[in-house]
């Protein structure tokens, strides 16, 4: 792996003395994608908001480019080059497409808000003609596009993304995929979780199954889609 962009030792996180995830310790190269999946309620989501210093952190750490980050909060970690998008309610769906991105700056001067819009709006060429609308009126997976978009106005070296591609059509989930790899090439590091686990492993460098709160297998992405008890366990057996 080049210099890891993000590193995680032995953390220990939950909402109050009581510890949700255990022990989780993983590793991102830069531009890689690693995707955390698993069942339900296994902590997936309180892995990636203690990346984004929103919980409580109880033990361990995690460095962001080699610097410990676990005392910051939030509004120090976007400047860093932090970004993320949340589970659900992540566009405001009265504000317009163009609003809504501009969210994204609020720390910035105008003239960097117009220059990341059009960063932005490069890479997601659906939302160009829809910047005036309201993002309640765009589809799922354009509101995805939307939500993507904020979180990468303000360049981002580190993506947090907590089920992109939740309640999305088939088409749409390949479209969201694409994306993320577009976006991989544009330097970002991506950390995800996914319920839809077989095709996000496939864009995945690296996988990782949550259980309980704990690492149950790590492994590339290939390797956890070809791991048998993986896929009985985890990804509802049969083959593909
Ligand atoms: N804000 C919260 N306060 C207290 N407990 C929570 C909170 N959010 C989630 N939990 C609990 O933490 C556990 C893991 O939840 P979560 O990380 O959302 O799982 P996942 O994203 O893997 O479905 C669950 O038992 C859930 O009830
Ligand atoms: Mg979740």
């Amino acid at each position: 792996m080049n210099d890891p962009v993000l590193e995680i030792d032995g953390l220990c996180a939950g909402y109050g003395a009581q510890a949700i995830i255990e022990n989780i310790s993983l590793q991102l190269g830069r531009q890689e994608i690693a995707v955390i999946v698993g069942p339900n309620g296994a902590g997936k989501s309180t892995l990636l908001k203690q990346v984004f210093g929103l919980n409580q952190h109880l033990a361990g750490d995690i460095r962001f480019n080699g610097v410990s980050i676990v005392r910051l909060k939030t509004s120090d970690l976007v400047p860093l080059g932090i970004s993320a998008v949340p589970q659900s309610s992540n566009v405001f769906p009265t504000l317009t497409v163009s609003e809504n991105l501009e969210i994204g700056t609020y720390a910035s001067p105008p003239a960097d808000k117009k220059a990341a819009r059009e960063r932005v709006l490069d890479l997601f060429p659906d939302l160009r003609g829809k910047v005036r609308q309201a993002a309640g009126e765009l589809s799922g997976g354009q509101r995805q596009m939307v939500a993507i978009g904020r979180a990468l106005m303000s360049e981002p070296q580190l993506l947090l993304l907590d089920e992109p591609t939740a309640g999305l059509s088939p088409v749409y989930l390949e479209v969201i995929f694409d994306l993320i790899l577009q976006v991989r090439k544009t330097g970002v590091t991506v950390l995800m979780v996914e319920q839809n686990a077989r095709q996000a492993l496939r864009i995945a460098d690296t996988g990782y199954v949550l259980a309980n709160g704990r690492h149950a297998h790590t492994g590339s992405g290939a390797q956890l889609l070809a791991d048998n008890e993986v896929r009985r366990a985890f990804l509802g057996g049969g083959n593909d």
